[in-house]
């Protein structure tokens, strides 16, 4: 199951190679997509990507104690991500821009959010490598830092963006595919 790493080596091929534009990559117009995670040797094997209170989190079941949980679909306008709520009962009431937090050596949950307020929530510099979600930092460089932290529920993950690359021994490293609805 190694290819799961796909999107971590290929991160990697590019900063080897000395790739640090966006040119090479491929830029899409703005079609929905999902988002899944894939990381740990198959251990997180394509579980969904969805909103629970503000925060996103990989897999089948929501929170325990969370209020407001709902399904997502993705589009990229420029390089900002933008949700929608796959269930018109519950709207997203604006909060629609994913976003992570690239502050130095941050290591917080990935999230959304109605403005961007970088660097503790940036919302732009979102590219694709093929179907792999990655970002870009104004230098240029190219990083896919997402992690999935284990919550207490078994299969469930909060997905958190590790700028300071920290190992806290327990979150898996996982790439972000985009798949079409
Ligand atoms: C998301 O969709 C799956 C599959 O249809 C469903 O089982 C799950 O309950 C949905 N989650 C939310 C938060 O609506
Ligand atoms: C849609 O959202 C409503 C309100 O939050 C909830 O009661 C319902 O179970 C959700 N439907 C699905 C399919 O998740
Ligand atoms: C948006 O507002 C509606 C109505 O107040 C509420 O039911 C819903 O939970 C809100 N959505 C979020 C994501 O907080």
């Amino acid at each position: 199951m190694k290819y799961m790493y796909f999107g971590a080596v290929v991160a990697k091929a590019l900063f080897c190679a000395g790739l640090t534009t966006a040119a090479a990559l491929q830029q899409r117009a703005s079609t929905s997509f999902k988002l899944f995670a894939y990381g740990g040797d198959g251990t997180i094997d394509g579980l969904p990507v969805f909103y629970s209170d503000g925060l996103a989190y990989a897999g089948w079941k929501t929170p325990s104690g969370s209020s407001v949980n709902t399904n997502i679909t993705v589009a990229q306008t420029s390089s900002s991500l933008t949700i929608a709520s796959r269930n018109n009962s519950t709207p997203l009431n604006g909060t629609s821009l994913l976003y992570i937090d690239v502050s130095s050596a941050a290591y917080s949950a990935v999230g959304f959010t109605a403005t961007d307020a970088a660097p503790t929530k940036m919302t732009t510099g979102f590219i694709f490598y093929g179907s792999w979600a990655m970002w870009e930092d104004s230098a240029g460089k190219i990083t896919s830092l997402f992690y999935a932290t284990p919550t207490a529920q078994e299969g469930l993950y909060l997905l958190k963006w590790n700028q300071g690359v920290v190992d806290d021994g327990k979150s898996i490293s996982i790439s972000l595919k985009k798949r079409s609805v």
